[in-house]
């Protein structure tokens, strides 16, 4: 019988995506991504043309107006976009975690309210989850919802939000039933406009300063009852499979990061001459770029594989989200460290865009759960049968 090794290959279909994406953005991100670290601005020109082409928020279904592409497909936009800019990267990424929570739970009415502004470009969608007292122990939040007839009343802060001011619309995750710990958790659709939102300062980070973190005020927000997102009390399992798929996108994410730090270190040593010759000759740098580019296909081998699972759903979603996420974002951040030692005292200015990768690698150890958070969660998937 014929023997397909087709799981070992992407479709031709996803070869041709990752040609667009790589156009687009070496043509019309790439050239921002420098200006979008020193500004600390949101690169608006890179969201117009990530739009234009329709990689702005590839994975919304056609039938509400999205480019409809599968968990792997997305993945390679997000890699194609991270490896020339990472903070525009965090545009279809961010999209998808403030999306997954309606996609996975959400009422066909809140769908079709929500999703058609995204897919068109018009809103971005952020996710509140982290709070100031409340990060890797995400159920221990506080931010606070109460019924008052057939609304609810939100009351908290939100910390860490990514593109939060930028975006239109927020899944918030707020106690619904203080004495339900997890299971008093429900998840709720937020609009920037919706009176009693407001933001916080810009955070000053180390890297993906072209992406903007701010806290998110609720103060007295009072929403219609049906901007809740599933039934009340599964806000916290709606989290927690949101990140599932999610954490793939950051995998793809520091696997892009990790490229673009290789493509130029490599070109840089081909180039840089030292002792007579091109520094590329020297054993001690050729025994690096083996070790780089072999970690960095691990890395995307996995994510690969994590992607296939969050397109099928499996049931070892869970644990391969996880540890796509681990491997590759702890790979991205010895390929980026390794890019600034191979261009020397080069690689430590900003003339040169690898420290600059290397400070953008750093946030894909920490968000979307901490290596160490990712760490607990593969050894509970391992230990559970
Ligand atoms: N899928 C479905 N349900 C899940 C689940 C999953 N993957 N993981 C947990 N649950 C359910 C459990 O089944 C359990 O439900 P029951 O009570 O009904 O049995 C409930 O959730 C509680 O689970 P745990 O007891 O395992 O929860 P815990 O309090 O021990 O926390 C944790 C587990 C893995 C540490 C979790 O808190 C976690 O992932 N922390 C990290 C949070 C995080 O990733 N934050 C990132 C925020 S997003 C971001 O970074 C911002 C950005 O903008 C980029």
């Amino acid at each position: 019988a014929e023997r397909s090794f087709d799981a070992y290959r992407l479709p031709e279909e996803h070869e041709a995506i990752r040609e667009a994406v790589r156009e687009v953005c070496v043509a019309k991100v790439a050239p921002h991504a420098a200006e979008a670290d020193e500004t600390g601005e949101f690169p608006k020109a890179s969201y117009d043309a990530l739009r234009a082409a329709d990689f702005h928020a590839p994975h919304i279904p056609e039938e509400y107006g999205g480019a409809g592409a599968d968990a792997l497909a997305t993945a390679i936009v997000i890699e194609e976009v991270a490896r020339a800019c990472a903070s525009s990267s965090l545009i279809p990424a961010v999209n998808k975690l403030g999306t997954m929570p309606l996609l996975l739970a959400g009422s066909e009415e809140l769908k079709r309210r929500y999703l058609p502004p995204v897919a068109s470009g018009e809103a971005m969608f952020s996710y509140c989850l982290s709070e100031p007292e409340a990060g890797s122990d995400a159920a221990s939040m506080t931010t606070r919802a109460v019924r008052d007839g057939d609304h609810w009343v939100l009351n908290g802060v939100k910390r860490w939000i990514t593109n939060a001011g930028v975006s239109e619309f927020y899944t918030v995750f707020a106690v619904t039933d203080p004495a339900a710990r997890s299971r008093g958790i429900s998840a709720f659709v937020v609009e920037k406009s919706d009176p009693g939102v407001s933001f916080g300062a810009p955070e000053k980070k180390l890297g993906i300063k072209g992406s903007p973190t701010r806290e998110v005020y609720l103060d007295n927000v009072r929403i219609p009852a049906d901007r809740m997102i599933g039934a009340e009390g599964t806000g916290f399992a709606t989290a927690m499979q949101t990140l599932d798929h999610t954490r793939v996108t950051i995998a793809a994410q520091a696997v892009g990061i990790a490229q673009g730090a290789l493509d130029y270190a490599k070109g840089y040593v081909a180039e840089r001459k030292q002792f007579g010759k091109a520094v590329a000759e020297f054993q001690g740098v050729q025994f690096m770029l083996a070790d780089m580019g072999m970690k960095l296909e691990a890395a995307r081998q996995l994510t690969y594989a994590a992607a296939g699972r969050s397109e099928r759903g499996d049931a070892d979603l869970t644990y391969f989200g996880a540890a796509a996420k681990c491997f590759a974002s702890d790979a991205a951040m010895e390929i980026t460290t390794d890019a600034v030692q191979l261009l020397g005292g080069y690689g430590y200015t900003r003339d040169y865009p690898v420290e600059r990768m290397m400070r953008d690698a750093k946030i894909t150890q920490i968000y979307e759960g901490t290596n160490q958070v990712q760490r607990i969660v593969m050894a509970r998937q391992l230990l559970k049968d």
